[in-house]
Protein backbone atom coordinates (compact mmCIF):
# COMPACT_ATOMS: atom_id res chain seq x y z
CA UNK A 1 0.00 0.00 0.00
CA UNK A 2 1.62 3.17 -0.81
CA UNK A 3 0.29 6.50 1.19
CA UNK A 4 1.02 9.98 0.52
CA UNK A 5 0.35 12.32 3.18
CA UNK A 6 0.27 15.84 2.39
CA UNK A 7 0.99 18.25 5.57
CA UNK A 8 2.23 21.32 7.00
CA UNK A 9 4.52 19.88 9.22
CA UNK A 10 5.63 16.35 8.10
CA UNK A 11 7.98 16.44 11.10
CA UNK A 12 4.92 15.13 13.10
CA UNK A 13 4.59 12.28 11.09
CA UNK A 14 8.44 11.15 11.25
CA UNK A 15 8.63 9.83 14.93
CA UNK A 16 4.57 8.28 14.16
CA UNK A 17 6.22 6.27 11.17
CA UNK A 18 9.83 5.65 12.80
CA UNK A 19 8.28 3.31 15.49
CA UNK A 20 6.61 0.09 16.69
CA UNK A 21 4.20 -1.53 14.22
CA UNK A 22 4.18 0.88 11.30
CA UNK A 23 8.05 1.22 11.31
CA UNK A 24 7.94 -2.62 11.11
CA UNK A 25 5.61 -2.58 8.20
CA UNK A 26 7.80 -0.02 6.55
CA UNK A 27 10.93 -1.90 6.87
CA UNK A 28 9.13 -5.06 5.46
CA UNK A 29 7.75 -2.73 2.68
CA UNK A 30 3.95 -3.77 3.56
CA UNK A 31 3.77 -0.12 3.23
CA UNK A 32 5.61 2.92 1.68
CA UNK A 33 5.23 6.40 2.75
CA UNK A 34 5.47 9.96 0.53
CA UNK A 35 5.55 13.29 2.95
CA UNK A 36 4.64 15.90 1.03
CA UNK A 37 4.91 19.16 2.76
CA UNK A 38 2.43 21.83 0.93
CA UNK A 39 5.00 24.89 1.51
CA UNK A 40 7.55 22.92 -1.07
CA UNK A 41 4.25 23.46 -3.63
CA UNK A 42 4.71 27.37 -3.54
CA UNK A 43 7.00 29.35 -5.33
CA UNK A 44 9.80 31.29 -3.57
CA UNK A 45 8.38 33.68 -1.10
CA UNK A 46 4.89 32.84 -1.82
CA UNK A 47 2.45 31.79 1.56
CA UNK A 48 0.45 28.27 1.75
CA UNK A 49 -2.36 30.52 3.23
CA UNK A 50 -4.71 33.33 2.67
CA UNK A 51 -7.21 35.14 4.28
CA UNK A 52 -10.91 33.49 4.59
CA UNK A 53 -12.97 35.45 1.67
CA UNK A 54 -15.85 37.98 3.11
CA UNK A 55 -15.49 38.25 7.29
CA UNK A 56 -14.41 36.09 9.28
CA UNK A 57 -11.45 35.33 11.00
CA UNK A 58 -8.65 32.70 10.07
CA UNK A 59 -6.59 31.48 7.19
CA UNK A 60 -7.35 28.87 4.45
CA UNK A 61 -4.67 26.75 1.66
CA UNK A 62 -4.97 28.34 -1.42
CA UNK A 63 -6.70 26.05 -3.61
CA UNK A 64 -3.84 25.70 -5.80
CA UNK A 65 -1.43 24.53 -3.18
CA UNK A 66 -3.62 21.85 -2.38
CA UNK A 67 -4.34 21.14 -6.27
CA UNK A 68 -0.48 21.09 -6.67
CA UNK A 69 0.36 19.00 -3.86
CA UNK A 70 -2.26 16.35 -4.55
CA UNK A 71 -1.36 16.13 -8.38
CA UNK A 72 2.48 15.39 -7.36
CA UNK A 73 1.87 12.53 -5.29
CA UNK A 74 -0.39 10.75 -8.08
CA UNK A 75 2.18 11.45 -10.78
CA UNK A 76 4.92 9.64 -8.57
CA UNK A 77 2.14 6.60 -7.55
CA UNK A 78 -0.85 7.45 -9.95
CA UNK A 79 -4.41 7.79 -9.23
CA UNK A 80 -5.37 7.62 -5.47
CA UNK A 81 -8.18 7.25 -3.02
CA UNK A 82 -8.29 10.83 -1.80
CA UNK A 83 -8.92 11.40 1.75
CA UNK A 84 -9.62 15.08 3.72
CA UNK A 85 -10.32 15.24 7.19
CA UNK A 86 -13.05 17.22 8.85
CA UNK A 87 -14.63 17.55 12.09
CA UNK A 88 -17.83 18.03 9.03
CA UNK A 89 -16.97 14.84 8.03
CA UNK A 90 -18.59 10.92 8.33
CA UNK A 91 -17.75 9.89 12.01
CA UNK A 92 -14.68 7.31 11.59
CA UNK A 93 -16.04 3.95 13.30
CA UNK A 94 -14.66 0.40 13.43
CA UNK A 95 -17.18 -0.54 10.54
CA UNK A 96 -16.06 2.48 8.60
CA UNK A 97 -12.19 0.53 8.82
CA UNK A 98 -13.74 -2.63 8.45
CA UNK A 99 -15.16 -1.87 4.95
CA UNK A 100 -11.67 0.00 3.65
CA UNK A 101 -9.30 -2.83 5.00
CA UNK A 102 -11.46 -4.95 2.76
CA UNK A 103 -11.75 -2.50 -0.28
CA UNK A 104 -7.84 -1.93 0.05
CA UNK A 105 -6.96 -5.31 0.52
CA UNK A 106 -9.07 -6.57 -2.24
CA UNK A 107 -7.16 -4.64 -5.03
CA UNK A 108 -3.69 -4.92 -6.18
CA UNK A 109 -2.18 -1.20 -5.99
CA UNK A 110 -3.54 1.32 -3.32
CA UNK A 111 -2.58 4.65 -3.26
CA UNK A 112 -3.79 6.42 -0.21
CA UNK A 113 -3.82 10.59 -0.31
CA UNK A 114 -4.06 11.67 3.14
CA UNK A 115 -4.72 15.59 2.87
CA UNK A 116 -3.96 17.01 6.86
CA UNK A 117 -5.01 20.72 6.65
CA UNK A 118 -4.67 23.20 9.65
CA UNK A 119 -5.88 26.54 10.02
CA UNK A 120 -9.81 27.42 9.00
CA UNK A 121 -9.44 24.24 6.70
CA UNK A 122 -9.43 23.37 3.09
CA UNK A 123 -11.40 25.48 0.29
CA UNK A 124 -14.72 24.41 0.01
CA UNK A 125 -14.37 23.73 -3.31
CA UNK A 126 -11.03 21.77 -3.48
CA UNK A 127 -12.39 19.13 -1.33
CA UNK A 128 -15.70 19.14 -3.43
CA UNK A 129 -13.66 18.36 -6.37
CA UNK A 130 -10.74 16.53 -5.27
CA UNK A 131 -12.38 14.23 -1.44
CA UNK A 132 -13.49 10.76 -2.47
CA UNK A 133 -13.67 10.73 1.50
CA UNK A 134 -14.44 13.43 4.14
CA UNK A 135 -13.30 12.07 7.67
CA UNK A 136 -13.80 12.91 11.00
CA UNK A 137 -12.43 11.50 14.26
CA UNK A 138 -15.42 12.82 16.62
CA UNK A 139 -17.22 15.59 17.08
CA UNK A 140 -14.42 17.78 18.52
CA UNK A 141 -12.20 20.44 16.96
CA UNK A 142 -8.25 19.64 16.68
CA UNK A 143 -5.85 21.85 15.27
CA UNK A 144 -4.92 20.52 11.94
CA UNK A 145 -5.65 16.92 10.03
CA UNK A 146 -2.50 15.12 10.90
CA UNK A 147 -3.44 13.33 14.11
CA UNK A 148 -6.56 12.22 12.81
CA UNK A 149 -4.44 10.88 9.75
CA UNK A 150 -2.51 8.88 12.28
CA UNK A 151 -5.49 7.56 13.84
CA UNK A 152 -7.08 6.29 10.85
CA UNK A 153 -4.00 4.78 9.92
CA UNK A 154 -3.61 3.49 13.09
CA UNK A 155 -6.68 1.97 12.92
CA UNK A 156 -6.72 0.94 9.43
CA UNK A 157 -3.23 -0.83 9.16
CA UNK A 158 -3.59 -2.96 11.91
CA UNK A 159 -6.50 -4.49 10.25
CA UNK A 160 -4.32 -5.58 6.74
CA UNK A 161 -2.33 -8.76 7.24
CA UNK A 162 0.82 -8.79 7.90
CA UNK A 163 1.13 -5.45 10.46
CA UNK A 164 -0.09 -6.84 13.49
CA UNK A 165 1.69 -10.28 14.37
CA UNK A 166 -1.79 -12.50 15.43
CA UNK A 167 -4.95 -11.91 13.53
CA UNK A 168 -7.06 -12.97 16.63
CA UNK A 169 -5.74 -9.88 18.78
CA UNK A 170 -7.76 -7.70 15.85
CA UNK A 171 -10.99 -10.00 15.27
CA UNK A 172 -11.75 -10.38 18.86
CA UNK A 173 -11.45 -6.31 20.15
CA UNK A 174 -14.57 -4.17 20.71
CA UNK A 175 -16.48 -2.79 18.20
CA UNK A 176 -15.57 -6.18 16.29
CA UNK A 177 -19.43 -6.94 17.21
CA UNK A 178 -22.15 -5.95 19.11
CA UNK A 179 -20.65 -6.12 22.80
CA UNK A 180 -17.25 -4.65 23.72
CA UNK A 181 -13.91 -6.58 24.41
CA UNK A 182 -13.99 -8.20 27.92
CA UNK A 183 -12.00 -7.38 31.11
CA UNK A 184 -8.54 -8.22 31.20
CA UNK A 185 -6.26 -8.69 34.13
CA UNK A 186 -2.36 -9.51 34.30
CA UNK A 187 -0.25 -10.22 37.26
CA UNK A 188 0.03 -10.08 40.48
CA UNK A 189 -2.87 -11.92 41.31
CA UNK A 190 -3.77 -8.78 44.22
CA UNK A 191 -2.84 -5.34 43.63
CA UNK A 192 -4.11 -2.31 45.71
CA UNK A 193 -5.96 -4.42 47.61
CA UNK A 194 -8.07 -5.70 44.49
CA UNK A 195 -7.82 -9.25 43.54
CA UNK A 196 -7.78 -10.89 40.22
CA UNK A 197 -11.51 -12.35 39.88
CA UNK A 198 -11.33 -15.83 41.73
CA UNK A 199 -12.95 -17.51 38.14
CA UNK A 200 -10.02 -16.47 35.95
CA UNK A 201 -7.76 -18.58 38.52
CA UNK A 202 -9.59 -21.90 38.21
CA UNK A 203 -8.75 -23.16 34.52
CA UNK A 204 -11.80 -24.04 33.89
CA UNK A 205 -12.48 -22.97 30.21
CA UNK A 206 -16.03 -23.61 29.73
CA UNK A 207 -17.02 -21.23 33.28
CA UNK A 208 -14.11 -18.76 32.07
CA UNK A 209 -16.06 -18.37 28.78
CA UNK A 210 -18.70 -17.76 29.72
CA UNK A 211 -17.69 -15.72 32.57
CA UNK A 212 -16.10 -13.08 29.81
CA UNK A 213 -19.06 -13.48 28.06
CA UNK A 214 -21.48 -12.04 30.55
CA UNK A 215 -18.34 -9.47 31.76
CA UNK A 216 -18.56 -8.06 27.88
CA UNK A 217 -22.30 -7.78 28.35
CA UNK A 218 -22.39 -5.85 31.47
CA UNK A 219 -19.38 -3.43 30.54
CA UNK A 220 -21.31 -3.06 27.04
CA UNK A 221 -24.81 -2.15 28.93
CA UNK A 222 -23.08 -0.20 31.49
CA UNK A 223 -21.09 2.11 29.40
CA UNK A 224 -22.35 1.54 25.53
CA UNK A 225 -25.86 0.69 24.81
CA UNK A 226 -26.26 3.17 22.70
CA UNK A 227 -23.28 0.95 20.20
CA UNK A 228 -24.72 -2.18 21.03
CA UNK A 229 -28.31 -1.44 19.64
CA UNK A 230 -26.52 0.45 16.83
CA UNK A 231 -24.41 -2.33 15.66
CA UNK A 232 -27.65 -5.07 14.51
CA UNK A 233 -26.90 -7.97 17.03
CA UNK A 234 -28.36 -11.13 16.33
CA UNK A 235 -31.66 -12.18 17.72
CA UNK A 236 -29.16 -14.93 20.14
CA UNK A 237 -27.53 -11.41 20.85
CA UNK A 238 -30.64 -9.70 21.73
CA UNK A 239 -31.96 -12.26 23.48
CA UNK A 240 -29.06 -12.43 26.24
CA UNK A 241 -28.78 -8.80 26.66
CA UNK A 242 -32.21 -8.89 27.80
CA UNK A 243 -31.66 -11.50 30.05
CA UNK A 244 -28.68 -9.54 31.59
CA UNK A 245 -30.19 -6.03 31.77
CA UNK A 246 -32.44 -5.13 35.01
CA UNK A 247 -35.74 -6.10 34.57
CA UNK A 248 -38.54 -3.19 33.21
CA UNK A 249 -41.79 -1.91 34.49
CA UNK A 250 -44.42 0.59 33.08
CA UNK A 251 -47.16 2.08 34.58
CA UNK A 252 -50.00 4.28 33.15
CA UNK A 253 -51.73 6.19 35.83
CA UNK A 254 -55.21 6.83 36.15
CA UNK A 255 -55.02 7.81 39.65
CA UNK A 256 -53.14 10.80 41.18
CA UNK A 257 -53.02 12.98 37.98
CA UNK A 258 -53.79 16.49 37.63
CA UNK A 259 -57.23 17.14 35.80
CA UNK A 260 -58.32 19.49 33.56
CA UNK A 261 -60.79 21.28 35.83
CA UNK A 262 -58.43 21.93 38.75
CA UNK A 263 -57.12 19.71 41.19
CA UNK A 264 -55.45 15.87 41.54
CA UNK A 265 -57.88 13.17 40.78
CA UNK A 266 -58.73 9.93 38.77
CA UNK A 267 -59.24 9.06 35.15
CA UNK A 268 -60.94 6.94 33.13
CA UNK A 269 -59.14 3.87 31.59
CA UNK A 270 -58.96 3.44 27.71
CA UNK A 271 -58.71 0.21 25.87
CA UNK A 272 -56.81 1.63 23.13
CA UNK A 273 -53.90 2.88 25.62
CA UNK A 274 -53.95 -0.54 26.70
CA UNK A 275 -53.65 -2.32 23.22
CA UNK A 276 -50.93 -0.11 22.47
CA UNK A 277 -49.34 0.11 24.85
CA UNK A 278 -48.95 -3.57 25.60
CA UNK A 279 -47.83 -4.03 22.06
CA UNK A 280 -45.26 -2.05 22.84
CA UNK A 281 -44.06 -3.22 26.36
CA UNK A 282 -44.24 -7.23 24.72
CA UNK A 283 -41.86 -5.51 21.71
CA UNK A 284 -39.22 -4.14 24.06
CA UNK A 285 -39.06 -6.70 26.61
CA UNK A 286 -40.99 -4.65 29.14
CA UNK A 287 -42.07 -7.15 32.26
CA UNK A 288 -45.57 -5.89 32.77
CA UNK A 289 -47.44 -2.92 32.26
CA UNK A 290 -49.48 -1.74 35.05
CA UNK A 291 -52.80 -0.11 35.08
CA UNK A 292 -53.49 2.00 38.44
CA UNK A 293 -56.69 2.74 39.33
CA UNK A 294 -58.55 3.03 42.90
CA UNK A 295 -62.33 2.89 40.84
CA UNK A 296 -64.41 -0.08 41.09
CA UNK A 297 -66.37 0.15 37.54
CA UNK A 298 -62.55 1.11 36.17
CA UNK A 299 -60.93 -2.26 37.63
CA UNK A 300 -64.27 -4.24 36.34
CA UNK A 301 -63.79 -2.92 32.73
CA UNK A 302 -60.24 -3.77 33.04
CA UNK A 303 -60.70 -7.51 34.50
CA UNK A 304 -63.24 -7.99 32.01
CA UNK A 305 -61.13 -6.72 28.75
CA UNK A 306 -58.42 -9.04 30.29
CA UNK A 307 -60.97 -11.71 30.59
CA UNK A 308 -61.80 -11.58 27.16
CA UNK A 309 -58.12 -11.77 25.88
CA UNK A 310 -57.23 -14.45 28.34
CA UNK A 311 -59.40 -16.63 26.78
CA UNK A 312 -59.58 -19.31 24.21
CA UNK A 313 -62.14 -17.10 22.03
CA UNK A 314 -59.44 -14.18 22.24
CA UNK A 315 -56.36 -16.83 21.27
CA UNK A 316 -58.26 -17.58 18.30
CA UNK A 317 -59.31 -14.34 17.42
CA UNK A 318 -55.77 -12.81 17.65
CA UNK A 319 -53.19 -14.94 18.99
CA UNK A 320 -50.34 -11.86 18.98
CA UNK A 321 -52.43 -9.82 20.86
CA UNK A 322 -53.64 -12.77 23.73
CA UNK A 323 -49.16 -12.63 24.14
CA UNK A 324 -49.45 -8.82 24.46
CA UNK A 325 -52.33 -8.72 26.63
CA UNK A 326 -50.80 -11.12 29.28
CA UNK A 327 -47.95 -8.66 30.35
CA UNK A 328 -50.96 -6.34 31.86
CA UNK A 329 -51.53 -6.16 35.35
CA UNK A 330 -54.62 -3.96 36.99
CA UNK A 331 -53.82 -2.34 39.93
CA UNK A 332 -55.83 -0.19 42.76
CA UNK A 333 -52.90 1.46 43.85
CA UNK A 334 -49.17 2.98 43.42
CA UNK A 335 -48.44 1.06 47.00
CA UNK A 336 -49.79 -2.36 45.27
CA UNK A 337 -47.82 -1.85 41.92
CA UNK A 338 -44.44 -1.45 44.22
CA UNK A 339 -45.14 -4.30 46.37
CA UNK A 340 -46.16 -6.61 43.33
CA UNK A 341 -42.77 -5.32 41.98
CA UNK A 342 -40.71 -5.64 44.95
CA UNK A 343 -42.24 -9.38 45.38
CA UNK A 344 -41.43 -10.14 41.79
CA UNK A 345 -37.98 -8.51 42.13
CA UNK A 346 -36.62 -10.33 45.23
CA UNK A 347 -37.61 -7.58 47.19
CA UNK A 348 -35.67 -5.26 45.11
CA UNK A 349 -37.40 -2.29 45.28
CA UNK A 350 -37.30 -0.38 41.82
CA UNK A 351 -35.59 2.95 40.69
CA UNK A 352 -38.25 4.99 39.59
CA UNK A 353 -38.30 7.16 36.49
CA UNK A 354 -41.08 9.81 35.72
CA UNK A 355 -42.15 11.59 32.64
CA UNK A 356 -43.90 14.77 32.29
CA UNK A 357 -44.46 16.92 28.60
CA UNK A 358 -42.69 19.57 30.93
CA UNK A 359 -39.20 19.86 32.19
CA UNK A 360 -39.49 19.09 35.69
CA UNK A 361 -36.74 18.51 37.91
CA UNK A 362 -37.82 15.85 41.08
CA UNK A 363 -34.99 13.48 41.51
CA UNK A 364 -32.12 13.87 39.15
CA UNK A 365 -33.15 14.67 35.08
CA UNK A 366 -32.06 11.93 32.65
CA UNK A 367 -31.80 11.73 28.85
CA UNK A 368 -33.03 8.61 27.01
CA UNK A 369 -29.28 7.91 26.47
CA UNK A 370 -28.40 6.95 30.32
CA UNK A 371 -29.51 3.76 31.16
CA UNK A 372 -26.09 2.83 32.16
CA UNK A 373 -26.21 5.42 35.27
CA UNK A 374 -29.64 3.65 36.04
CA UNK A 375 -28.62 -0.42 35.28
CA UNK A 376 -25.47 0.22 37.33
CA UNK A 377 -27.87 0.39 40.70
CA UNK A 378 -29.29 -3.16 39.95
CA UNK A 379 -32.10 -2.47 40.46
CA UNK A 380 -35.66 -3.03 38.51
CA UNK A 381 -36.78 -0.32 36.87
CA UNK A 382 -40.56 1.58 36.88
CA UNK A 383 -41.38 4.49 34.08
CA UNK A 384 -44.43 6.29 35.37
CA UNK A 385 -46.93 7.40 32.62
CA UNK A 386 -49.97 10.24 33.79
CA UNK A 387 -53.15 10.40 31.68
CA UNK A 388 -55.51 13.53 32.39
CA UNK A 389 -53.01 16.46 32.22
CA UNK A 390 -49.67 14.87 34.02
CA UNK A 391 -48.76 12.96 36.91
CA UNK A 392 -49.35 15.05 40.12
CA UNK A 393 -47.04 16.61 42.30
CA UNK A 394 -47.14 13.48 45.04
CA UNK A 395 -46.02 11.16 42.04
CA UNK A 396 -43.53 13.03 40.78
CA UNK A 397 -41.99 13.97 44.15
CA UNK A 398 -41.38 10.05 44.74
CA UNK A 399 -39.27 10.32 41.45
CA UNK A 400 -35.47 8.96 41.44
CA UNK A 401 -35.22 10.75 37.82
CA UNK A 402 -37.37 12.72 35.84
CA UNK A 403 -36.91 11.87 32.01
CA UNK A 404 -36.08 14.89 29.76
CA UNK A 405 -39.67 15.73 27.59
CA UNK A 406 -40.40 14.46 24.38
CA UNK A 407 -40.40 17.47 22.12
CA UNK A 408 -39.90 17.70 17.93
CA UNK A 409 -39.37 20.91 15.95
CA UNK A 410 -42.15 22.38 16.69
CA UNK A 411 -43.98 23.83 20.05
CA UNK A 412 -46.86 21.35 19.70
CA UNK A 413 -46.19 19.24 22.97
CA UNK A 414 -49.67 17.08 23.97
CA UNK A 415 -48.69 13.46 22.68
CA UNK A 416 -50.98 10.44 23.85
CA UNK A 417 -49.63 8.81 26.38
CA UNK A 418 -49.54 5.54 24.25
CA UNK A 419 -47.25 7.62 21.15
CA UNK A 420 -45.44 8.93 24.61
CA UNK A 421 -44.64 5.33 25.86
CA UNK A 422 -43.63 4.09 22.58
CA UNK A 423 -41.15 6.60 21.80
CA UNK A 424 -39.64 6.55 25.33
CA UNK A 425 -39.38 2.61 24.74
CA UNK A 426 -37.84 2.88 21.78
CA UNK A 427 -35.15 5.34 22.85
CA UNK A 428 -34.55 3.23 26.07
CA UNK A 429 -34.54 0.05 24.76
CA UNK A 430 -35.08 0.26 20.75
CA UNK A 431 -32.54 -1.15 18.42
CA UNK A 432 -31.47 1.65 16.58
CA UNK A 433 -29.75 -0.10 12.89
CA UNK A 434 -27.64 1.48 10.66
CA UNK A 435 -26.50 0.48 7.00
CA UNK A 436 -22.60 0.79 7.57
C1 LIG B 1 -9.24 24.18 13.29
S1 LIG B 1 -9.76 22.89 12.25
C2 LIG B 1 -10.96 23.70 11.23
C3 LIG B 1 -12.35 23.53 11.75
C4 LIG B 1 -13.46 24.04 10.83
N1 LIG B 1 -13.38 25.47 10.68
C5 LIG B 1 -14.82 23.69 11.42
O1 LIG B 1 -15.27 24.35 12.37
O2 LIG B 1 -15.43 22.67 10.97
C6 LIG B 1 -8.41 22.66 11.15
C7 LIG B 1 -8.29 21.29 10.56
O3 LIG B 1 -8.06 20.32 11.58
C8 LIG B 1 -8.57 19.05 11.17
N2 LIG B 1 -9.53 18.60 12.18
C9 LIG B 1 -9.92 19.26 13.29
N3 LIG B 1 -10.79 18.53 14.02
C10 LIG B 1 -10.98 17.37 13.36
C11 LIG B 1 -11.78 16.22 13.58
N4 LIG B 1 -12.58 16.11 14.64
N5 LIG B 1 -11.72 15.21 12.67
C12 LIG B 1 -10.94 15.30 11.58
N6 LIG B 1 -10.18 16.38 11.31
C13 LIG B 1 -10.19 17.39 12.17
C14 LIG B 1 -9.20 19.28 9.82
O4 LIG B 1 -8.28 18.89 8.84
C15 LIG B 1 -9.47 20.76 9.81
O5 LIG B 1 -9.57 21.27 8.51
Amino acid sequence: MKISLITVFPELHKTFLQTSLIARACEKKLIEVNLVRFSDMCAPKERIDEPTVSHGAGMIIKPEITQKAIEQCQEKWGNGFKIFFSPQGQKLTQPLLNKFSEKFNSQENTHLILVCSRYEGIDARVEEHYADLVLSIGDYVVMGGDLPAQIFLEGLLRLMPGIVGKKESVEKESFQGPVLDYPEYGLPVEWEEKKIPEILRTGNHKEISQWRTTQAYKKTFLSRFDWFVSSNPSTQECALMHTLIPSHYIAIMHTDVKLKVEGVGNTSIASLDIHDAARASITYGIKNLFIVSPLQDQQEILRTFLKFWGSEIGKKYNESRQQAVSCVRPVFSFQEMIETINKQENMKAPIIITTSAQNIKYGKQIDFYSQGKVWQQDRPVLFLFGTGQGLSDKILEKSDYTLLPISGLTEYNHLSVRSAISIVLDRWLGLHSKIY
